[in-house]
């Protein structure tokens, strides 16, 4: 699984006997795969790999020049590959080099990911699915296996089974409203904290999240106590995610824009004093 990432893939993984081993998430100006520490894991045996495209709280998207090595690799090093796509629709910026859904893919087997939680932002309806695609005979292996599983877990809830129709007949409206939300708050971030500032905005082209980085005077825990004691500020310190950059902070995209602005107005005071 990729590092950082969302903080519960780890814990999941560990209550289904899954041993669980990171690549790596560099970031250099924009954030890109490190296919040597994917390799690695590959080599060691790795029987599925994790991709979350695109990935919290990076909010970075696999390139598509990404994608293509990532099948080669998985072709290379027999592997199947689990695409969680959850913030697929909610893409900042430009999107010239960023892959499409993964589900479909031919080449290996592919367990393409997504569902009503971030869609339509209704997490408690416990609605997702898993698209399956890849070679013939693995996929109806994988088919029968997965009918096992679900039949454990017993069905689905009947009452969002009969209202998902007219859910999803509104998403779009819905997704809409939610993209333009993320959108305005990342550009009044980067202009609230414009060039010569002890703070950096990552690169974000996705998601519901921006990274910050902060000056390494403090650990990113230590600022995000003293943001919420002293500012009564929000944030999410980037170890909870296993980010490894120095005094990195989450910061949610998601409120009102009046508070949003105001939250990152006390950030950049509380920084500059
Ligand atoms: C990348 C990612 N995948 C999955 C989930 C959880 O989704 P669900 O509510 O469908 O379990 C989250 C929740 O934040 C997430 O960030």
């Amino acid at each position: 699984m990729p590092k950082p990432s969302y903080p519960l893939f780890e814990y999941l993984s560990k209550i289904n006997d899954v041993s669980c081993r990171h690549y790596q998430l560099a970031y250099d100006g924009e954030w890109h795969i490190d296919f040597g520490s994917l390799e690695e894991v590959l080599a060691a045996g790795a029987k599925g790999v994790i991709v979350v495209h695109p990935n919290n709280p990076t909010g970075s998207y696999v390139k598509v020049e990404e994608g293509r090595t990532i099948v080669n690799l998985l072709t290379a090093h027999p592997s199947a590959l689990i695409v969680d796509e959850v913030f697929h629709s909610f893409p900042i910026g430009d999107a010239d080099r960023r892959a499409g859904t993964f589900a479909g893919t031919e080449e290996i087997l592919t367990f393409t990911v997504n569902g009503l939680s971030k869609l339509v932002a209704l997490p408690q309806m416990k609605l997702a699915w898993i698209v399956l695609s890849g070679p013939r005979d693995l996929v109806k292996t994988a088919l029968e296996r997965l009918e096992i599983i679900a039949d454990t877990f017993l069905s689905v809830g009947a009452p969002v089974q009969h209202a998902v129709h007219e859910i999803l007949a509104q998403q779009q409206l819905f997704t809409s409203r939610v993209l333009e939300r993320v959108v305005n708050n990342y550009d009044e971030l980067r202009r609230m904290v414009g060039v010569d500032s002890p703070l950096t905005v990552l690169r974000c082209e996705g998601g519901w999240s921006a990274m910050v980085r902060l000056p390494a005077s403090r650990s990113d825990e230590a600022w995000a106590l003293h943001f919420l004691e002293a500012q009564g500020v929000l944030t999410h310190p980037g170890y909870l995610f296993d980010c490894d950059i120095n005094a990195c902070l989450v910061l949610s995209l998601l409120p009102e824009p009046e508070v949003f602005s105001e939250g990152v107005l006390r950030i950049r005071s509380a920084v500059s004093a």
